[in-house]
């Protein structure tokens, strides 16, 4: 059994946990550990042997460990490594081989001889794969074994390649890929019709071996199957659960993984907490909704059964608990998204004044402003405020190939209609037609073609603009060098795209920014535009006065919303705003049907765009607050 953990609020899990601030710190200390192992082993002559895997985790524990050697001259002569899994079939030549990921990542940047390299081969014939994988096992353990294995793990719970199913005693094997897994790797892949459905991977048994085990996981994506691991039964369901029964297994997590565990969603159940406001509407919204009951029918007999005795004693009755948190939550709502003009507005979100409101609303993609929040977006036109929308990216990169051609076909036949010259476009046509022939998955496009494909998307965020009703000279394509830049160097510097972003806010002076607040994904678009705005913003309010008196509202994109207890703008659509925010979203033709990067949910952007609406609605009205059609959900950002 894993080592227990004695302490109170831990109870609910079943191995141990370390949680760091984030993922740069946890990783430092996973690549001392390791580097610990290599330098203990070296002092007695001995060879470490390290279990290695791939992936977006472990990538900044490769980054510590190339520094050390770089710079503390750590040595990976004597170490050995074994490798958790390949796909199959795979040439390790291929960029999306865990061969490739390996030598970026590591080993082209240490002392490890190629020799003491093991990563399963991709590349064997299918007769081969079951004697290589017992040879890859018997060479572990002729080693003595690993002295440790790192981990990441799957949405599906995966860890190596050992998906649902799989058994607590298996080894290495050939294996079939769970559809989620192969969702997940499509972006590598460019779609997931290009990713393997098989690969080689160590089994659950051949992990469990290892004489230490650290599984690693960082940012909000993972916390849901995180808590299933630490907290939930064991079964073959989620094959990370089998840890649990392991007695040298460590879980570091950066805060986001951690945020399901209860201990940091819901504390109250498991320690005594400090009832601030925060958590006390967190807790309250969480019991309402656990039992299916208005706030307001809230008794104290829930608040005493469901671990907030101690709220009701401090602040009680339930009563005046349940009247302050749904004063509270009315209070968030409003129809008037940019400050309803004369009237008393200390309880409501927004100021009345200015009645007419200078607004910037930033959109990373094209089709995020309606996506996200295209009925506050209509709302706030309608209401006459001088709204402005910018267009970070041009979101070339999400443009079917095919789309290309028509569009150019277009410019030709019309040259023709009227008798122009379409010699330029012709010879831009016939090379776009050859290099799509050849073009192989996730292939940079040429520069021309990223042209075509972002005035594609150009036009189309201008028709849907237009649609909410914004004059053109208030729609602001910024094209951020950042975004195909970073297709092709790793020069992470912003600085061009910050002072883009700044002579913008100096021409507007807004008094409300609306910026998609999605942290979910860290090295996502959607998080490096949130950046750059709160970077622009943070130097002008150095200088720049208006600054004081601008606002900065989050709304969240395409797949998840703010929970409810955060929330601090609601805007309630009626079935006829719903529907024009959909018309709006439908001017993005090139993102209808399949767009290229549907990303895990099969629903098209309009529809997933109503249901996360309609879905805030029906929770605060199952909280007792009036019955919307749909509501769009923002957070205020704190500056100070
Ligand atoms: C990689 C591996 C997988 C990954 C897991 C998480 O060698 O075996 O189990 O660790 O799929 O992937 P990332 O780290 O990309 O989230």
């Amino acid at each position: 059994m894993a080592r227990l953990n004695l302490l109170e609020e831990t109870r609910f899990e079943k191995v141990p946990v370390k949680v760091y601030p984030n993922q740069n710190t946890a990783s430092v200390d996973v690549a001392h550990r390791i580097a610990s192992i290599i330098k203990n082993k070296q002092a007695k002559g001995e060879t470490a042997v390290l279990g290695l895997a791939t992936g977006a985790t472990p990538v900044k524990v490769y980054q510590e460990l190339v520094r050390l050697h770089k710079e503390e001259g750590l040595s990976f002569r004597d170490v050995v490594t074994f490798n958790l899994d390949e796909y199959y079939p795979m040439q390790p030549t291929d960029d999306q081989s865990y061969v490739s990921f390996m030598k970026k990542h590591l080993f082209d940047h240490i002392d490890i001889p190629a020799a003491n390299i093991n990563i399963p081969d991709g590349t064997l014939a299918p007769e081969e794969i079951q004697g290589y994988c017992e040879a890859y096992e018997q060479k572990i353990s002729n080693l003595g074994g690993l002295d440790i294995q790192i981990l990441g793990i799957g949405r599906t719970g995966h860890i190596g390649f050992n998906e649902p199913g799989s058994a607590p005693n298996s080894g290495t094997r050939l294996v079939t890929l769970d559809d989620l897994t192969r969702r997940d790797a499509s972006r590598d892949f460019g779609g997931k019709e290009n990713v393997p459905t098989k690969a080689i991977t160590m089994g659950v048994g051949t992990i469990f071996k290892a004489k230490e085990i650290i599984l690693m996981a960082w940012n909000e994506k993972k916390a849901e199957i995180i808590k299933k691991a630490v907290e939930g039964e064991i079964s073959p369901e989620i094959p990370a659960t089998y840890l649990q029964l392991s007695d040298h297994v460590e879980f570091i997590l950066d805060q986001d993984a951690a945020g399901m565990l209860t201990r940091f969603d819901t504390p109250w159940l498991a320690r005594d907490v400090v009832w601030d406001e925060s958590l006390t509407k967190k807790a309250v919204v969480w019991l309402s909704l656990k039992l299916g009951k208005a706030i307001l029918k809230l008794t104290d007999d829930d608040y005493n059964n469901n671990g907030m005795a101690e709220l009701v004693t401090e602040q009680g009755p339930a009563y005046s608990i349940n009247i302050k948190i749904f004063n509270d939550l009315q209070r968030t709502i409003t129809g008037w998204p940019g400050g309803k003009p004369n009237v008393d507005d200390s309880n409501r979100p927004e100021r009345a004044e200015p009645a007419r409101k200078n607004v910037i609303l930033f959109s990373p993609h094209p089709d995020d402003d309606v996506i996200s929040m295209g009925g506050t977006f209509i709302r706030l036109a309608d209401q006459g405020h001088n709204i402005h929308v910018a267009y970070q990216t041009s979101g070339n990169t999400a443009v079917w190939d095919d789309d290309v051609l028509r569009y150019l076909e277009f410019v030709q036949d019309f040259a023709i209609a009227i008798d122009d010259d379409k010699g330029l476009t012709s010879k831009i046509y016939a090379e776009a037609r050859e290099f799509f022939k050849t073009k192989k998955p996730n292939q940079v496009d040429p520069e021309i073609i990223r042209i075509v494909k972002a005035l594609i998307r150009k036009g189309e965020a201008i028709a849907g603009a237009r649609f909410v009703g914004l004059p053109d000279e208030n729609i602001h394509f910024q094209n951020l060098p950042f975004y195909d830049r970073s297709k092709f160097s790793k020069d992470v510097s912003f600085e061009d795209d910050i002072q883009q972003t700044m002579e913008l806010l100096r021409q507007v002076k807004p008094h409300q920014v609306f910026a998609a607040g999605d942290f979910a994904d860290p090295h996502g678009t959607h998080k490096v535009c949130f950046d750059i705005i709160l970077k622009a913003l943070l130097r002008l309010r150095e200088t720049d006065e208006w600054t004081r008196d601008c606002w900065l509202w989050l709304y969240r994109g395409a797949w998840h919303e703010y929970p409810i207890h955060e929330i601090e703008m609601a805007v309630p659509l009626s079935p006829q705003e719903v529907k024009r925010k959909r018309l709006a979203i439908f001017k993005h033709q090139s993102q209808k049907d399949v767009p290229v990067f549907p990303g895990d949910d099969p629903r098209e952007f309009w529809v997933r765009a109503e249901d996360r609406t309609s879905e805030t609605a029906g929770l605060y009205h199952k909280l007792g607050l009036a019955d919307y059609e749909a509501i769009e959900a923002f957070v205020r950002w704190k500056f100070d």
